[in-house]
């Protein structure tokens, strides 16, 4: 579900229609949908309800500070990644007690921070990490509170480059020497060991490897207790899968319904740690047609966005819907099936200004003959565009743009030339 609806022959958010949105603040350009976002984010609220759980909102799909503000203002906390994240997630008001901290190589300064912080829980990767932690918490007179991470060992569910529960990845401990590594730091003064946790990969479109993982986390949880560990969380990560070409992605009911017997049986608090899921379909990136061009057999779309807009296509081959945003008449609207026949569409690439060959949003894609100042949508592009943009080729990253009904607010202004060159020091002048 979405509100970026077709309606008289052009694409609307909400109840603006985004052409109104790219001549006002040009392309390329991001915009969201405040009602999608909260749409989601109810989705996995009403779903996991019976239990309570707390729902960090996951900052690396989509950081933006008005996002996450609306996130925290509707009862999510935040899961971040790095100290950059966390500052986001406090700049945003997230309550530290609604904060969980993930990642494979937080440093000392991280660690005091999110310490300081109080956050609720370090998830924590392995066991130079949780020594290290253990002492930067004791020198500071505090104890961190840990949930350990656990590598499953699943079959591949994802793309490889984003499957962190197959067996040789470099997150988490190993399920096999886990309850070991616990032994080890009971009584700990600076660690509390109070949580299991489990992300399993991004985007993830079954509900099986919730179904795996989970009965593995009851197995280990009852021993670590055994072991005198106070366990009192489950954290089963992120990674529900969205809508990228039709309807292909699992309510979050259907995650619910694997993973609440273990929470059931353990007794623990349920924490959840989801990014694409919420603001993934509420986003889309508008972008304008330059140039149109034939060569070497094939049909180009030169249009203003490219890999440093969106890198998911050029990084992991991703499929993103792209449609005009007001498409000539006769042609049909979305939702449409994209790996039918469309009439009156051709297969082209559609590429970006940037110098690489790998710079495109889509190849081969069937679409209607555009012309230079059309405008296009690629939709899906909330989670993990923004926040994965660079200045590659020295541009400037786009303006993003939140609607809440008739109303547009700028959350981002586009960057400038001058911003490209701020943090560099001249020292031959
Ligand atoms: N928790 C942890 C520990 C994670 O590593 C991630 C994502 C999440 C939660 C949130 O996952 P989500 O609910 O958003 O699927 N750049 C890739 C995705 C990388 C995901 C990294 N970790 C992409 O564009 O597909």
């Amino acid at each position: 579900m979405d509100h970026f609806q077709y309606c008289d022959g052009q694409l609307y958010c909400e109840k603006i229609p985004v052409a109104e949105l790219a001549a006002k603040y040009g392309t390329p350009l991001f915009i969201y949908s405040e009602a999608t976002l909260l749409h989601h984010l109810k989705e996995i609220q009403s779903a996991f309800a019976a239990v309570n759980p707390v729902i960090c909102y996951s900052v690396k799909s989509n950081g933006n500070l008005s996002i996450a503000k609306l996130m925290v203002d509707h009862g999510a906390g935040c899961d971040v990644t790095s100290g950059g994240e966390l500052y986001r997630a406090l700049k945003a008001g997230t309550p530290g007690n609604r904060i969980v901290f993930a990642g494979v190589g937080k440093s000392d300064d991280e660690m005091r921070m999110a310490l300081e912080a109080g956050v609720l829980l370090f998830d924590v990767e392995s066991e130079a990490e949780l020594h290290v932690l253990g002492e930067v918490a004791k020198s500071i007179g505090k104890v961190a509170p840990v949930a350990l991470r656990v590598n499953p060992a699943l079959p591949p569910k994802t793309h490889v480059k984003t499957d962190t529960s197959v067996k040789g990845t470099k997150f988490g401990f190993d399920i096999d020497t886990v309850l070991e590594v616990a032994q080890g730091v009971v009584g700990h003064p600076g660690l509390s060991v109070v949580g299991l946790h489990m992300h399993l990969g991004s985007p993830i479109l079954s509900s099986q490897p919730y179904s795996e993982g989970s009965a593995k986390a009851i197995v280990l949880i009852d021993a670590l207790r055994k072991q005198g560990h106070p366990i009192e969380y489950l954290n089963m990560g992120g990674g529900f899968g969205i809508h990228y070409r039709k309807q292909e992605a699992l309510p979050a009911k259907a995650f619910a319904d694997v993973i609440l017997p273990a929470v059931h049986q353990t007794g623990c608090r349920l924490v959840l740690e989801p990014g694409r899921f919420i603001v993934g379909n509420a986003g889309v990136l508008i972008s304008r047609v330059v140039f149109t061009k034939e060569s070497g057999g094939k049909r180009f779309i030169i249009q203003d966005a490219g890999m440093n807009d969106l890198i998911r296509p050029t990084l992991y081959d991703s499929f993103h819907r792209i449609w005009p945003v007001q498409p000539q008449a006769g042609l049909p609207t979305p939702p449409i099936d994209f790996e039918s026949e469309i009439p009156d569409t051709f297969a082209q690439d559609v590429v970006g200004p940037v110098c690489e060959s790998g710079d495109f949003l889509a190849k081969d894609r069937r679409l209607p003959l555009l012309k230079r100042g059309d405008l296009i949508c690629t939709f899906s592009a909330g989670a993990y565009g923004m926040s994965m943009a660079s200045n590659y080729n020295a541009r400037v990253r786009a303006a993003e743009v939140l609607v809440t009904g008739d109303t547009a607010r700028l959350i981002r202004r586009r960057e400038t030339f001058d911003d490209l060159i701020a943090p560099e020091v001249d020292c031959l002048s």
